[in-house]
C-alpha cells in the first residue's frame, strides 16, 4: 500500500526517479506469513502503472544490499519486521547507502503491542537529528538524516508551535482517514453488486 502510494506520488509530479521495492513477499512474524496471492496481486497492480520507473526485488533486504551504492538513496522507507532489534539491524545495514539528501521514513512509530519496537529506535533517534512524526493510525516517522535535506522536510521538522504542528498532523490524519473510508465505500459497492448477482441467479434457477 505505501508503496504504491509512493509510485503514485513519483507519477504525479512527474519525477525523474527510480522505486524500488524490496520484500521476500513471504510475510514475517508482524505481517503474518502469507501466500503468493499477495506478490502476484501487486505485480499485475505495480507492472502496467509504475514498471517504466520502479522494480519489485524478491529478496531479503539484507541479500539486497550489495546492489546499491554507498550514498545513493535519497528516500529510504523502512517497514520490515517491526521488533526493536529487527528495525535497528534494517536501519543500520542500510545507513550507508544514504545520501546526502536522504529523508528515513519508519512506519509504525507509533504501535505499543506485539513486542513492536519502532517507537523505541524512533525514540533515540528523534534526540539526533531533526524530525516530524505522524501519530494517526499506526505511526509514520520523517527523520531528516542527511546534511543536505530538502528545505521543504527541514521547515516540516523545525515546526516549534503546537497549533502548527496540530494542524498538519490532523490534516494528514483526515486525508488517510477519507482513503479508508473511500476503500472500504468501494469494497461495500463491490460486495452488494456480488450479492445482487448471487440473488439474480437463484431466482432465474427456481
Ligand atoms: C508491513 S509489510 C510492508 C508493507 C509495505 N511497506 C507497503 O508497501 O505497504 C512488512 C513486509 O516486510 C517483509 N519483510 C520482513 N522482514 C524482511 C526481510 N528481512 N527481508 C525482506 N522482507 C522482509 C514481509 O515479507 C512483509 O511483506
Amino acid at each position: 500500500m505505501s508503496y504504491a502510494a509512493f509510485c503514485d506520488a513519483v507519477l504525479r509530479a512527474d519525477l525523474d526517479t527510480q522505486c524500488f521495492a524490496i520484500d521476500t513477499w513471504q510475510g514475517d512474524a508482524h505481517a503474518g506469513y502469507y501466500g503468493e496471492d499477495v506478490y502476484n496481486d501487486l505485480r499485475t497492480f505495480h507492472d502496467p502503472r509504475y514498471a517504466a520507473f520502479s522494480e519489485l526485488i524478491r529478496s531479503t533486504f539484507d541479500q539486497a544490499l550489495d546492489y546499491f551504492q554507498d550514498g545513493s538513496i535519497d528516500l529510504l522507507h523502512i517497514d520490515g519486521c517491526h521488533s526493536y532489534e529487527a528495525v535497528c539491524h534494517d536501519f543500520n545495514n542500510w545507513r550507508a547507502k544514504l545520501s546526502t539528501r536522504a529523508v528515513v521514513l519508519f512506519h509504525d512509530t507509533n504501535v505499543r503491542e506485539r513486542n513492536f519496537g519502532v517507537w523505541k529506535l524512533w525514540s533515540e533517534l528523534k534526540m539526533k537529528y531533526p524530525n516530524f512524526e505522524f501519530m494517526h493510525e499506526h505511526g509514520l516517522g520523517v527523520l531528516a538524516f542527511g546534511s543536505e535535506v530538502p528545505e521543504v522536510v527541514l521547515k516540516l521538522c523545525n515546526l516549534s508551535s503546537p497549533s502548527d504542528i496540530a494542524v498538519i498532523r490532523n490534516r494528514f490524519a483526515f486525508s488517510g482517514r477519507s482513503c479508508i473510508l473511500e476503500a472500504m465505500h468501494v469494497q461495500a459497492q463491490r460486495d452488494i453488486s456480488a450479492a445482487e448477482l448471487r440473488v439474480t441467479r437463484t431466482e432465474s434457477e427456481r
